[in-house]
């Protein structure tokens, strides 16, 4: 009994710690195209990214989406390279919240991350109309009442993902400078820094949040659990070359360039984009509230 216990415990230790599984990348043997060898999740009927024809989607409205911040902001934030990207985690005194839209409930901040390509014209894993982006942005929230990351990744709807599109152009985005100084400080695996400024979360989004698209998905890189609600804003934001230019000069763990982190197309199969806006009367209020507001009816 107690050998039968050690040994249990062993083998919960050998997975915990990771050393037992062998990591993914981007190419290669641990290529998107040997995830499902080790995940099987990564070889369902329900995986992202996928691309959106938008003749096909289906056309609805709902209620608002909107973030629930508290306290004052920015907030503290900081950037790490986990070797698959850069990471951005944020320091709010209260947890920053997700709610509306096709959302039964509401949803927890947890991280935002980035996706690039070899060159500008690729980079998203998303596309629309079977067309890539610059950049892809994901911010991730779990389901509050499941807890934790890690449990929700068990549930359908465990997390929803906010994406937003990025397309270069001269002037490139206002708001990344602050994430794109820190990554000439993370440029290994493993390496945190705190941005030198806060950052407030809303505005990387882009101005027109009432347009988007929503379909029932998947985590883009492994495990791939089918838990994701994904939430596409239709209008995109800008970037520059050159401060997409930064981001590939990441390294993964081995020491190679991270050169391009975007998981290829996946089938949707039987299921439907729905692109939905707001009635008129959802229009007049903006996608956030901050303290204050919370609860406030809106016209
Ligand atoms: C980064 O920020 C998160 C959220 O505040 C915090 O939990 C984590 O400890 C920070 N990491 C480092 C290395 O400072
Ligand atoms: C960008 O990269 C993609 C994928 O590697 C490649 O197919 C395409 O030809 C490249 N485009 C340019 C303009 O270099
Ligand atoms: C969609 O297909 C999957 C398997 O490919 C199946 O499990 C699921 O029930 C199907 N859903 C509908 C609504 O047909």
């Amino acid at each position: 009994m107690v050998f039968h216990q050690a040994l249990v415990l062993g083998i919960v230790l050998f997975a915990a710690t990771g050393k037992a599984q062998v990591d993914f990348s981007y190419e290669g043997e641990d290529g998107p195209d040997h995830w499902a060898e080790l995940y099987p999740m990564c070889g369902g009927s329900r995986q992202s990214p996928v691309n959106i024809q938008e003749d096909r989607t289906k056309k609805t409205s709902s209620p608002a989406l909107w973030l629930y911040y508290p306290g004052s902001i920015p907030w503290e934030a900081n950037l790490t390279n986990n070797g698959h990207t850069a990471l951005l985690k944020l320091n709010p005194a209260l947890p920053i919240t997700l709610h509306g839209g096709p959302l039964s409930a509401p949803y927890v901040f947890q991280q935002l991350h980035f996706h690039w390509g070899s060159n500008d014209s690729v980079g998203s894993e998303h596309a629309i109309n079977s067309h890539f982006s610059t950049m892809e942005m994901h911010m991730v929230f779990y389901k509050d009442e499941y807890g934790s990351p890690s449990n929700a990744a068990k549930y359908s709807d465990g997390f929803a993902v906010l994406s937003i599109l990025l397309d270069h152009n001269e002037n490139g985005n206002p708001v990344l400078p602050p994430v794109v100084w820190a990554l000439q400080r993370i440029q290994n695996y493993g390496d945190v820094t705190n941005l030198d400024t806060g950052l407030a979360l809303e505005s990387l989004l882009p101005n027109d949040r009432h347009l988007y698209y929503t379909y029932p998905g998947s985590l883009t890189t492994p495990p791939c659990d089918e838990a994701v609600t994904w939430i596409i804003f239709r209008q995109h934001v800008p970037i520059s070359s050159e401060q997409v230019a930064a981001f590939r000069t990441l390294k993964t763990e081995d020491g190679s360039l991270l050169t391009s982190n975007r998981r290829p197309l996946q089938p949707l199969g039987n299921r439907t984009v729905s692109l939905v806006s707001f009635s008129s009367s959802h229009r007049r209020g903006s996608a956030t509230r901050r303290r204050g507001q919370h609860g406030r009816r809106r016209q």
